[in-house]
């Protein structure tokens, strides 16, 4: 447990639980360099410090729609959240970034007065900045770090029932391939997980919802700036400094692009001449215009997402949808609803 805001340099977070990942980083690299998978390195981009600061820059450039909305969405769910979650509720935190992006969800955790506060985040200068923003805004909440890939299957289930967030779009970050239709098994999915560790609770997921009558380039220039540039090529630098392979990370061209099939805007490598990569012993052999696939970004139209929502089994109690903007987020919980017997849709029940 970690209760002091400035004890807490990246250096000192070794008493920050640390759990299992389901796969490291050189794994992953291996498998995108040599492209038997793909779109599974998102969660790698925030490790390193810079990593994160780029993120915090990316979502400040004024063609990236999403981040002033999200703000304005959290800000106002918190005006209301006690009407949905009786006070005291403690709070767990999927993904919370930086110390200004924590600002958010920790509106939040004051308006609820949660008892505790979760960050959960393979990234500890994530975690790092996200409890010193939350004991800034809360001074005598219970705050802990877990430094956990929130996607794996072994995560633990919450003790009490628990309200939890997931943030900034990052439900459509999934680590899947390049899809030819909307990731309807994944978020139904996802979704079901993530509520079923709250132990009874409540999950406030934010997403992007898409629009049909947008281009292609509306969703690209979201991502086109040069931030978003560092921050997903930033896997190269890792793999080079941490693996010790002789890539060269300037040899890849960052492009984002929006496959209207999935919804996803796909974070695409591109290489921009040929290299032989030695992966410890194992030759890569990149050539010019090879592409490789990074991570997704997903948006969902607002039928698919409600028809996941329900699939999975549960009910937005409250969605606070912009008024102007795409962004929309859903306070979920599980559909105990009883149906009646003559509504069901069963012959001989
Ligand atoms: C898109 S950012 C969202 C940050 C912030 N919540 C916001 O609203 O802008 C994703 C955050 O989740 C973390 N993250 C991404 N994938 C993760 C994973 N699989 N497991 C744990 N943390 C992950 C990143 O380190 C980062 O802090």
């Amino acid at each position: 447990m970690l209760n002091s805001a400035a004890a807490f340099p990246d250096s000192q977070m070794a008493d920050v639980p640390v759990l299992k990942r389901d796969m490291d980083f050189k794994t992953k690299s291996y498998l995108t360099l040599t492209r038997q998978r793909s779109g599974i390195l998102g969660a790698e981009m925030y490790v390193l410090p810079q990593g994160l600061e780029a993120y915090g820059r990316a979502i400040h450039n004024p063609a990236y729609y999403p981040a002033e909305a999200d703000k304005d969405n959290w800000q106002a769910c918190a005006r209301e959240i006690i009407k949905y979650v009786p006070k005291g509720t403690p709070t767990m935190e999927y993904g919370p970034g930086d110390y200004e992006t924590t600002q958010k969800t920790g509106k939040v955790v004051k308006a609820l007065n949660s008892a505790r506060y979760v960050g959960v985040d393979l990234s500890k200068s994530s975690l790092n900045q996200a409890l010193r923003a939350i004991i800034a805004i809360k001074s005598d909440i219970e705050a802990v770090g877990l430094e956990h890939d929130f996607w794996s299957e072994d995560f633990p289930i919450s003790d009490k029932p628990t309200l939890a967030f997931i943030a900034g779009g990052s439900i459509g970050n999934f680590e899947v391939p390049i899809l030819k239709s909307p990731p309807h098994r994944k978020l139904t999915d996802v979704l079901s997980t993530l509520v079923d560790r709250t132990n009874g609770g409540w999950l406030l997921v934010s997403a992007d919802m898409l629009q049909s009558d947008r281009s292609p380039q509306f969703y690209e220039n979201a991502y086109a700036g040069p931030e978003h540039a560092v921050f997903n090529l930033s896997v190269f630098h890792r793999m080079r400094q941490e693996l010790g392979i002789n890539i060269d990370p300037d040899g890849f061209d960052y492009k984002p692009e929006f496959n209207p099939a999935s919804g996803a805007v796909q974070h695409m490598a591109y290489a921009n001449k040929p290299q032989i990569i030695d992966f410890n012993g194992t030759k890569i052999d990149v050539k010019k215009g090879d592409a490789f696939h990074l991570q997704n970004s997903f948006r969902f139209t607002e039928s698919f997402f409600n028809q996941c929502v329900a699939d999975a089994g549960l009910v937005a109690e409250k969605v606070w949808k912009h008024p102007v903007a795409t962004m929309s987020l859903h306070l979920l919980r599980k559909n105990n609803t009883i149906i009646p017997l003559k509504k069901r849709p069963y012959k001989n029940f």
